[in-house]
């Protein structure tokens, strides 16, 4: 039986980390590596050339509902009507000089925390919609979601990025909703929101500063490690919200 995965920001990063090591996996029959521009992916090309058709790279932005539904109806028509996994991975906390997380309350501007709300947030609630007919089957499947331990509302001690830890907080609600509605009809489908730990990317590059080096993870180790947290998940764990080393975050 071929088995498909589906990794949504898929560019670089954790996304392509993941895409990497799904293509290694015995289960695995199929890929699908969605970003918002294919032909920028040098890494995706890559894994292109080794792989062949055992990976398909489709365009999707998060914030072109569009470009969503378009890439949905291409991944079943190329992979079949089942999806087992998928893995919500685009996520913004600075981009340019433009962007930076906020560090006070004066820093808080409306436009930014749309655009990261749009990105982290509403991106995943609306990849859950126009895909969830591929995850509702009788197989086991798995929707995770990637948050962030500093999107936990009672684990907030320090305050600051204001729009990255609400656009968190809102993601991990929107997983437990989906993980609800979804579950009456998909009762094998299950619903994660997961912390990585801190992944030296280029998202936490500038913020890499006080973490200890046995702290801080290679995206490749992170991919395994989350996928072992994900395999070690039934469901009776849908909805909720676990760190790479499969320990509970509190909301
Ligand atoms: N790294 C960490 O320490 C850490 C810690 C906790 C949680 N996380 C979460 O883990 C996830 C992956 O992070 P990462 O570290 O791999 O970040 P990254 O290396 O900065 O990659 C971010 C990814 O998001 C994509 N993206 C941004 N805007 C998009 C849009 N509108 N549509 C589609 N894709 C878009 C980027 O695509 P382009 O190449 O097109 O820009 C890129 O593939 C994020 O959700 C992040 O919040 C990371």
């Amino acid at each position: 039986m071929t088995r498909v995965a589906l990794v949504q920001g898929a560019s670089r990063g954790l996304g392509l980390a993941f895409v990497r090591a799904l293509l290694d996996r015995t289960d695995v029959g199929r890929v699908a590596a969605t970003c918002r521009d294919p032909a920028a992916s040098e890494g995706l090309a890559r894994l292109r050339a080794e792989r062949g058709d055992a990976l398909v790279v489709l365009r999707l932005d998060v914030r072109d509902e569009a470009s969503i539904a378009a890439a949905a109806a291409r991944v079943a028509e190329a992979c079949g009507p089942r999806l087992h996994w998928l893995i919500n991975c685009a996520g913004v906390l600075h981009e340019g000089p433009a962007l930076r997380p906020e560090k006070r309350l004066g820093d808080v501007d409306a436009g930014k925390l749309r655009a990261v709300f749009e990105v982290n947030a509403f991106g995943p609630l609306l990849v859950a919609k126009h895909f969830a007919g591929l995850l509702r089957h009788d197989e086991r499947a798995v929707l995770a979601n990637l948050s962030a331990r500093v999107g936990s509302i009672g684990d907030n001690r320090l305050g600051g990025w204001y729009a990255y830890r609400a656009s968190k907080a809102a993601l991990n609600m929107f997983t437990r909703n989906l993980a609800i509605e979804l579950g009456r009809r998909a009762p094998n489908l299950i619903c994660l929101a997961l912390h990585p730990g801190t992944v030296d990317t280029e998202l936490s590059r500038p913020f890499q500063g006080n973490v200890a080096a046995e702290r801080l993870f290679d995206a490749n180790q992170a991919a395994e490690q989350l996928l072992r947290v994900i395999d070690s998940c039934g469901p009776a764990d849908t909805g909720r919200f676990l760190a790479w080393d499969g320990q509970p975050i509190p909301w």
